[in-house]
Order: structure tokens, then C-alpha cells, then sequence
């Protein structure tokens, strides 16, 4: 079973999407457990105050060390991981990489300026989801759990389909998808994918996964370690039409 924590100070923001779908699913399985603590329960005294004003001055409140950390330590065993605008950003890499750790994941998610910098000291690492700013950490950590969750084993019906899709090559985004019908306001379904000849189909696939790529992530593209397969079909694309 995959063990995931998140922290937060809004344990209703991050609940309910848990219970639904291909997550709701691999905890009912009992492969997946998704633990959601709220952070104001490690906060001391009657008003149990989580934030307070930063020093120096300046708009908005600072998280505290102090029911931050007993919440990290708590949590542990595990990996701590906590989201922010400062860390790496995270990648399908980083996916795999968290879904093959035999210890917990904890999430800690920030809100308002963020988190007291000393709390930096009792993660493990610190992780954005891209150049954007959430007001808080939440939607970022169920992201996480989403993208984590569906690589572990047995999480998805189709154990396939993880690994054909975008990024499970590092950096090569996936070719198109169709269903029927094979025709629809006079768009074709593509000949080779009606073809039902097996080699041709993923021929088709694995060259418009390096068409897409080259059009739509150039920065991908240009780290990919290309096959003479590979270069084969960018020729015949780039090929005039006779
Ligand atoms: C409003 S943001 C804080 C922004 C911070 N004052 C700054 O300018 O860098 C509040 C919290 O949301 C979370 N957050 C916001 N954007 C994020 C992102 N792109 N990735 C991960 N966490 C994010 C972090 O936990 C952050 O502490």
C-alpha cells in the first residue's frame, strides 16, 4: 500500500476530490491510503494560531514553525515534501520517482505568504508545480497525489496505459487520441489507426508523438535521444508530397 500525508490548514479543500474517481478507487482497493491532518491541530494555546505577521514589515501573514514542524513530525516516517514556489518543479520524473518510494509522502501545503523559512530545515525537498502562484499549496499537493497515485502498481485499470502516454518517454508527448465515429463533421479518423494492422498503427503513433513534440514542446524535443527509426519517420514528414 502507498502511504500519502498531506497537511494543510483546509482539510475541506483536499478530502473530497480524493474520494472520487481512480483515487477513491485505489483506497476503497486498499492500494493507495490518502491521509488528510490539519495543521491547527498542532497549534498550541485557546485560539491555536498558525500564522502571524512577518518581521520587517510587509503585506500578508507568515505560516509558523511551530505547528508546521509538529505536524512534519508527526507525520514522519516518510518523505516530506513541501509545496512551494521555490522548489524544483515537478515533472513525470519526479512522479515516478516519488511512486517507487517505499516510505510515506507527506505533502505540506502553505497558504497566505507562505511558510516561515526555518521550516525549510525539516523537509526533505521543496516542490512547485510550475511558474504560477495558487493562493496556497493545496491544489498542488492533490495534484501530486493524482499524478503519483495512478503509477502505482495496479492503481490503473490498463497497466498499459501509463506507459504509453506523454512524459512516460522522458520528454516525448503522446500522439493523438480517437473513438468513433470514424468520421465526424467531415474530420477523418487517420487511415493508419482504421488499418487494424498492428506495425502500421504504432509506426503512425510513434510518429506523430515526435511530430507533436517537435511542434508544440520544441524545448523537449531538442533533449530527446533520437533513433535512426526515429529520424527515419522526421524525414518521411518532412518529405514534399509527391
Ligand atoms: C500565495 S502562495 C505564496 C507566494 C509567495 N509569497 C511568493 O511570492 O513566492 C501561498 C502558498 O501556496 C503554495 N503555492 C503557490 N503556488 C504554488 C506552486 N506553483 N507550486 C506549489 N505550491 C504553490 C505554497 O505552499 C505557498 O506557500
Amino acid at each position: 500500500m502507498f502511504s500519502f500525508e498531506v497537511l494543510t490548514l483546509f482539510p475541506r479543500m483536499v478530502a473530497p476530490p480524493l474520494a472520487e474517481s481512480i483515487l477513491g478507487k485505489a483506497q476503497a482497493r486498499g492500494l493507495v491510503d490518502v491521509k488528510v491532518t490539519d495543521i491547527r491541530d498542532f497549534a498550541g494555546g485557546k485560539h491555536r494560531v498558525t500564522d502571524d505577521a512577518p518581521y520587517g514589515g510587509g503585506a500578508g501573514m507568515v505560516m509558523k514553525p511551530e505547528p508546521l514542524v509538529a505536524a512534519i513530525e508527526a507525520a514522519r516516517p516518510g518523505r516530506a515534501v513541501l509545496l512551494g514556489l521555490q522548489g524544483t518543479v515537478f515533472t513525470q520524473r519526479a512522479a515516478q520517482r516519488y511512486a517507487a518510494l517505499e516510505q510515506k509522502l507527506i505533502l505540506v501545503c502553505g497558504r497566505y505568504e507562505g511558510v516561515d523559512e526555518r521550516v525549510l530545515d525539516f523537509v526533505d525537498e521543496e516542490l512547485s508545480l510550475g511558474d504560477f502562484v495558487l493562493a496556497g499549496g493545496e491544489f498542488a499537493a492533490l495534484a501530486v497525489v493524482d499524478a503519483v497515485a495512478r503509477l502505482v502498481p495496479g492503481v490503473l485499470g490498463n497497466e498499459e496505459s501509463a506507459g504509453t502516454e506523454s512524459f512516460a518517454e522522458e520528454g516525448l508527448l503522446e500522439a493523438p487520441h480517437y473513438t468513433r465515429p470514424p468520421e465526424f463533421r467531415g474530420r477523418r479518423v487517420p487511415e493508419a489507426l482504421l488499418s487494424g494492422d498492428h506495425g502500421a498503427i504504432a509506426r503512425w503513433r510513434r510518429q506523430q508523438a515526435l511530430r507533436r513534440t517537435r511542434e508544440r514542446r520544441p524545448d523537449l524535443f531538442g533533449r530527446l535521444r533520437l533513433g535512426p527509426k526515429d529520424l527515419e519517420l522526421l524525414a518521411e514528414l518532412d518529405a514534399p508530397p509527391v
